[in-house]
């Protein structure tokens, strides 16, 4: 369909590679502009998308809210060559509901609570070095730590030669994959290209010329995907075997069955596995930078999250109790409603909708903005200040605050997250005094397909607390 011709909501009419550079490298900064120029719904016109409206139209959100496939489907087509085919973020209507079904059973709050111990050994295994006067990079601190946790906890890997071999090639892979060259070229070509450069290209007789480009993430991606082969194989020995029960999610993944009593072939559990790593560690580490850096700019917040952890938890740090720790999850609403890592959620329409006066057509893409609707001045209050209290005693409506998603499609991986994010914060700022380094430089940007903070975030050790 030529779209040029449909009357769509107004928005900038700068070349899309010119729109598309302004968003990576000034989200927010893009989207308040188009906001005051334009309203709550606006068009933005990206390289190689359909047009793609940006909304904090009450109605629109309200109705995505939903829980049936009745609506607009995710549109994410440049996540493909990063999970694969088989992923659970391309699947649709039924096969999305039963795959979901099966997916989301380990990550119930129940079973992740029992977690808890082990996510709080891990972060301290990451920062029991750290001494006064040291300075880090945040963001990539916290992705040493995220991608720790799913790789223990998710996979099951224990074996520390195992572990390291398996992050240094993931990294490597995830790094290059997601720099805005691979993006851009994969807006132009086709994710479907990307992703068979990538996994075609080792085993080809007679190389594409492009394949040069990828043969280092290609050669990474073949450790990244035989270790998953290896590490699915071993799990459904060991579950045949009944040896003693494991307590990964992987071990829960390999005994579901699908509705028709199948269980999930190893191509599909590795593609979920894919998406689980790359769901799971970047947009954790991000929104624990943002949630540091929070707290790091505002003394008083952080004053008080120390003694409440101090109080909660005594002479010695109890994972368990880190439910109660209930300024520190405020602390971590608020940041996520300020700085969440995602700007919108793209969505397909199938059928044309009406948006206040328009009616878009069917193939364009419709994007409910969640750091719109969460710096909507008719919803929250000073909606630029960060105020944790607003987040205590009540629940807020999804409507007005979705940093997860909405729908069907919401994160499945939420508790998980939420359970890490608590107890990295209240460890982190209960056993250092930390600063920001030159915090008037740093602001938001894209770090490969999330909005971080710049230059990942760097703090220096003061002292150490406890
Ligand atoms: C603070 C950290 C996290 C944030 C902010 C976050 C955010 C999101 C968002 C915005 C979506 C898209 C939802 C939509 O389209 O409506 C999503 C989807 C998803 N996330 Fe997360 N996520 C986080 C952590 C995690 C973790 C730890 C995991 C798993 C270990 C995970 C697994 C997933 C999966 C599998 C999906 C796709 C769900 C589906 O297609 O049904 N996420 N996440």
């Amino acid at each position: 369909m030529n779209f040029e011709t449909c009357d769509l909501p107004p928005g900038p009419s700068a070349p899309g590679v010119m729109q598309m550079g302004k968003l990576l490298r000034d989200p927010h900064g893009y989207f308040s502009s188009c906001y005051r120029l334009y309203g709550n719904t606006f068009t933005l016109r990206l390289p190689g998308r359909p047009p793609t409206v940006i909304t904090s139209d009450s109605g629109v959100i309200q109705s995505l809210s939903g829980s049936g496939y009745d609506g607009p489907g995710r549109h994410v087509d440049e996540f493909r060559y990063l999970v694969g085919n088989n992923s659970v973020l391309f699947a649709h209507g039924e096969p999305h509901r039963l795959l979901r079904k099966a997916i989301t059973p380990p990550f119930h709050g129940d079973r992740i609570r029992g977690y808890a111990p082990e996510m709080l050994r891990i972060t301290d295994a990451h920062i029991e070095l750290w001494k006064t006067g040291d300075q880090r990079q945040m963001t990539r601190e916290s992705r040493k730590i995220t991608l720790d946790f799913i790789v223990r906890l998710v996979l099951g890997i224990d074996d520390s030669a195992r572990l390291e071999r398996f992050s240094a090639a993931y990294l490597g892979y995830m790094n290059y994959m997601t720099k805005p060259l691979v993006f851009g070229l994969s807006a132009y070509i086709g994710a479907q290209q990307v992703y068979d450069y990538v996994r075609g290209c080792p085993a080809r007789k007679n190389p594409y010329p492009m394949d040069i480009l990828f043969r280092r993430a290609a050669r990474n991606f073949r450790v990244v995907d035989e270790m998953l082969q290896e590490e699915i194989h071993k799990c459904r020995t060991w579950t045949a075997a009944s040896g003693p029960a494991r307590t990964d999610i992987l071990a829960m993944l390999t005994t579901v069955r699908l509705e028709d009593g199948a269980a999930m072939s190893d191509a599909v559990l590795r593609d979920q596995l894919l998406t689980l790593l790359i769901g799971g560690y970047e947009s954790s580490a991000n929104t624990f930078s943002w949630a540091l850096y929070c707290l790091l700019r505002h003394p008083d917040a952080l004053a008080r999250v120390q003694k409440e952890v101090d109080t909660v938890m005594g002479k010695q740090f109890q994972p368990e109790k880190v439910k109660e720790l209930e300024y520190v999850d405020a602390v971590m609403s608020e940041s996520m409603r300020l700085f969440p890592v995602a700007l919108y959620l793209p969505r397909l329409l199938k059928e044309s909708m009406t948006v206040g006066s328009y009616t878009l057509p069917a193939g364009i893409v419709l994007g409910p903005s969640m750091f719109l609707v969460h710096r909507d001045p008719a919803i929250w209050e000073r909606p630029h200040e960060f105020l944790p209290e607003r987040f205590i005693g009540g629940k807020q409506q999804v409507r007005q605050f979705f940093p997860f998603g909405l729908g069907v499609w919401r994160c499945l991986g939420a508790p998980f997250a939420e359970l890490q994010q608590r107890i990295m914060l209240a460890r982190l700022v209960s056993r250092f005094d930390l600063r920001l380094l030159k915090p008037d430089r740093i602001r938001p940007v894209h770090v490969g397909v999330m909005v971080g903070p710049t230059r990942g975030l760097p703090i220096q050790i003061d002292s150490i607390r406890a």
